[in-house]
């Protein structure tokens, strides 16, 4: 790897061993913040993730008026307001390239009596807001969206909010997530139901806060109830690992001959661990080793030992279990016996690229033979010989394409050269240094 632009290429470095850490859970880490916030006294977390993306939300909170304070390497402190006790901020909130930080904040901002104006990056800039325009309109609040319901945009909060009973109609936890915020300054009970079920941290960490918030089944949808103006209690946080980090080196250890890797503290949450049955169906041997229980989220150590992959066709139901892993996952299928089918993934169009286009084309340009349908990749992998790899491959400012690239070049004849690794910094500061280690 050659530094000091931002472009890099990643050669194969030999195989990975020994035992690493991923860093804290980027979902679980902005809400822990936002929670925190929204306490009255002090809520203090470990392992939070110093990841841009979770820096953009706790400036946020700060310009909003919450005591948020880094004590340490991944502790934190926050000072919270109470419910409804955020206040104007001088500034735009700007969130970088984080659409957790923009639709999860709006959510929280919407039912208070302020005015705010959420700025992003190029990438985020693209990015519908029309998902959670809609519902927090719903509740009062009002909107001066750029054109075609992105940011730049002006919110208006209502104060007081209006419950509502919304059906979501995108799988999207950032978007149940975003009313629920609403809903916690908000009069009576807000109701989301839920046809497809996302990742459920804001639940579980809502209940951890003392919010009252039920959870049932009805007519096989999930339904969740969240009361309105309950006082939040502070909490002790301990954010487990991020397993959609983890899932760069569950592939590449897999891949990669000789590997066996020990991935510790890797969050395994049912609503986010999709990936490794999917792997496991393919022949990845992943074993879990001292299942536990850390804040409330279930996690284990993940022992990963090279192993050929077979292709599969992926169940379109397990997506919103995995809607981060995708780009990783098409490089395990490049490198797979037989094709790989994935189907379902249009909301892949929606992240921080247009993660099909984007990944059809890395692959493609190093090597991989790839069909781009409407919802989703076909993938015909190589029977474990290595991809010809080449570059400058385009990331569109897309952590997650740059990180699954560098996964690739591990496991490419010429290495291959990423056009821009800066994006890592949003979800992964230190992935380059644990890749270095792992594979030295
Ligand atoms: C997230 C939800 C998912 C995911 C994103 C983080 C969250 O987005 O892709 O990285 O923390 O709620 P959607 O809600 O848009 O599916």
């Amino acid at each position: 790897m050659e530094a000091p632009t931002s472009s890099l290429r990643f050669t194969p470095a030999g195989s990975l061993r020994g035992s690493i850490a991923v860093p804290g859970d980027k979902s679980i880490s902005h809400r822990s913040l936002i929670l925190g916030a929204c306490a009255v006294g002090e809520t203090r977390i470990a392992g939070l993730l110093e990841g841009e993306d979770v820096l953009a939300t706790a400036a946020a909170l700060r310009a909003m008026g919450a005591d948020v304070e880094r004590l340490g390497d991944g502790e934190w402190r926050v000072h919270g307001l109470g419910i409804g006790g955020l206040l104007q901020p001088e500034a735009a909130i700007d969130c970088g390239n984080s659409g957790t930080s923009a639709r999860l904040l709006m959510g929280l901002v919407a039912s208070h009596g302020i005015t705010a104006s959420f700025t992003g990056d190029a990438s985020l800039s693209k990015r519908p807001m029309g998902r959670v325009i809609e519902p927090l309109s719903q509740m009062g609040a009002s909107f001066t969206s750029s054109p075609g319901g992105t940011m730049p945009l002006m919110l208006e909060g209502a104060h007081p909010a209006v419950p509502i009973a919304y059906r979501l109609p995108v799988a999207s936890a950032q978007v149940k997530s975003a009313v629920l915020l609403a809903g916690l300054n908000t009069p009576g009970i807000t109701t989301m139901i839920e046809p497809v079920p996302t990742r459920d941290h804001s639940e579980r960490m809502l209940r951890g806060f003392g919010a009252k918030l039920d959870v049932g089944e009805e007519d096989g949808v999930r339904v969740i109830r969240l009361t309105g103006q309950t006082d939040l209690q502070p909490q002790n946080i301990v954010v487990p690992g991020d397993p959609s980090s983890a899932a760069f080196f569950m592939v590449a250890a897999t891949l990669v001959e000789g590997s066996d890797l020990t991935i510790r503290n890797v969050g395994m949450n049912p609503t986010r661990a999709g990936l490794v049955g999917v792997l496991r169906t393919m022949g990845a041997d992943i074993e879990e080793i001292d299942a536990r229980e850390v804040g409330g989220e279930p996690v284990a150590d993940l022992r990963v030992r090279h192993a050929p992959l077979k292709g599969i066709e992926v169940d379109p139901a397990l997506a919103p279990s995995m809607i981060d892993e995708f780009p990783v996952l098409f490089v395990a299928a490049a490198l797979a016996e037989g094709t790989t089918v994935t189907r379902g993934l249009e909301e892949l169009r929606v992240k921080e690229s247009d993660r099909l286009a984007t990944m059809a084309a890395a692959l493609e340009a190093i090597g991989a033979r790839v069909e781009e349908r409407e919802d989703g990749l076909t993938v015909h992998g190589t029977g474990g010989e290595p991809l010809a790899g080449g570059g400058p491959v385009a990331t569109h400012l897309d952590h997650r394409i740059a990180m699954s690239m560098a996964v690739a070049g591990l496991v490419s004849r010429d290495g291959v050269e990423v056009d821009d690794t800066a994006p890592i910094a949003t979800s992964f500061p230190n992935f380059m240094a644990l890749l270095d280690g792992a594979t030295r």
